[in-house]
């Protein structure tokens, strides 16, 4: 339960207030969907600790009560319009159920902690950061009185619309998202899961083999399943490894955790490769990394996996105990093969947070 949650607000003619969203990295990946932002399979992720968005909305009153008034600054800067145009919809949305944010004008700020385009999803934290930030202020406004639970479910069905693995982001340590995963799993909106201790800490390293945006972003990505040769082997494809990985993680089984995890990226990147119109992310360093990587692990009986998002770069999972080793790998391998790449360090976090 957050403390501040219930905090009564007695002016709301004008006010700021601000989120702390994380991102998250897919075990099981969601790739393709239908209908409004739903998936074609059901996803499970880890949510991350040091990779976050924090977004804070200072409101203030309008003239007319017209359509949502607002101002949007990424690390102080005007986004483009194709973002700013998410943030638009994502506010009509949300003012949609809670129409006194119409009344109006907003100014909102927001941060990453990690830089753009790095194989960490800057949408999920940015997208579900907004959502949380949207939702309390239409609570706020409209002196709604919500659970907590109620509140986050709310919040993740919006994040959702917004973009689809950010509904994953609002929960922690790990989140499922997705009809047919669980009895209670839904495509409209995330659910929590804790695992066996042993994956309540695991490391997450991210190499950043390129710093260039996606040349097809997910968007278009997903679209590529819709006429997908593969389309029904995934579906039934991620359905299991969906099973098997819940198994793992609640048995704390790491072997099957890195089979499911690493088949989950490799298919990814398979499906995109096989799509009509291909797309090929992966560089020569990133596969060269991966050989290395798995050349590095043979016989040690390492709880360690590498995943893969629609890009280049390539985290390695791993369990505190094998820190020193897998680190001292990816540091020696960066020195040997002489790629000037950087590192971006993270682990399993705790999820979102409001901070005042
Ligand atoms: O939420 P989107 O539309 O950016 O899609 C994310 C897709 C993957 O990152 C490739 C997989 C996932 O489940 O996060």
């Amino acid at each position: 339960m957050n403390p501040l949650f219930n905090f009564t607000h007695t002016d709301t003619d004008k006010g700021t207030l601000e989120w702390r969203s994380p991102s998250n990295i897919a075990l099981i990946k969601y790739w393709g969907k239908h209908g409004e932002q739903k998936p074609i399979n059901p996803s499970v992720s880890m949510t991350l600790k040091y990779a976050f968005t924090q977004t804070e909305i200072h409101w203030s009153p309008k003239s007319s009560p017209s359509a949502a008034d607002f101002e949007f600054f990424l690390s102080q800067q005007k986004v483009g319009e194709k973002f700013e145009k998410r943030v638009g919809q994502l506010i009509k949305i949300i003012a949609a159920e809670y129409p006194k944010i119409n009344e109006k004008l907003l100014t909102i700020n927001s941060i990453n902690t990690f830089p753009h385009s790095t194989g960490i999803a800057s949408s999920a934290s940015g997208l579900s950061a907004l959502a949380l930030a949207l939702m309390s202020l239409g609570k706020r406004l409209h002196g709604q009185d919500l659970s907590y639970d109620a509140f986050l479910q709310k919040a993740s069905y919006y994040a959702r619309l917004g973009s689809g693995s950010a509904c994953r982001s609002v929960y922690a340590p790990y989140a499922i998202w997705g009809a047919g995963a669980t009895a209670n799993s839904t495509n409209e909106f995330a659910i929590p899961f804790t695992p066996h201790n042993d994956f309540l800490k695991i490391h997450d390293s991210i190499l950043i083999f390129s710093k260039t945006p996606k040349t097809v972003s997910s968007s278009a990505g997903h679209e590529l399943m819709n006429n997908h040769a593969y389309k029904q082997g995934r579906i039934a494809q991620a359905n299991e490894n969906t099973q098997n990985m819940l198994e793992a993680l609640k048995s704390g089984d790491f072997e099957k955790w890195q089979h499911i995890t690493e088949n989950e990226a490799l298919a990814l990147h398979g499906l995109m490769l096989s799509s009509v119109s291909p797309v090929l992310q992966l560089l020569p360093d990133s596969i060269q990394f991966l050989t290395d990587f798995m050349a590095f692990r043979k016989g040690k009986g390492l709880k360690a996996a590498f995943t893969i998002d629609a890009g280049p770069n390539i985290h390695i999972l791993y369990a505190p105990e094998h820190y020193e080793e897998v680190r001292a790998f990816i540091s020696n391998w960066i020195t040997e093969r002489r790629r000037p790449i950087d590192v971006i360090d993270d682990e399993t976090g705790k999820g979102a947070k409001e901070l005042f």
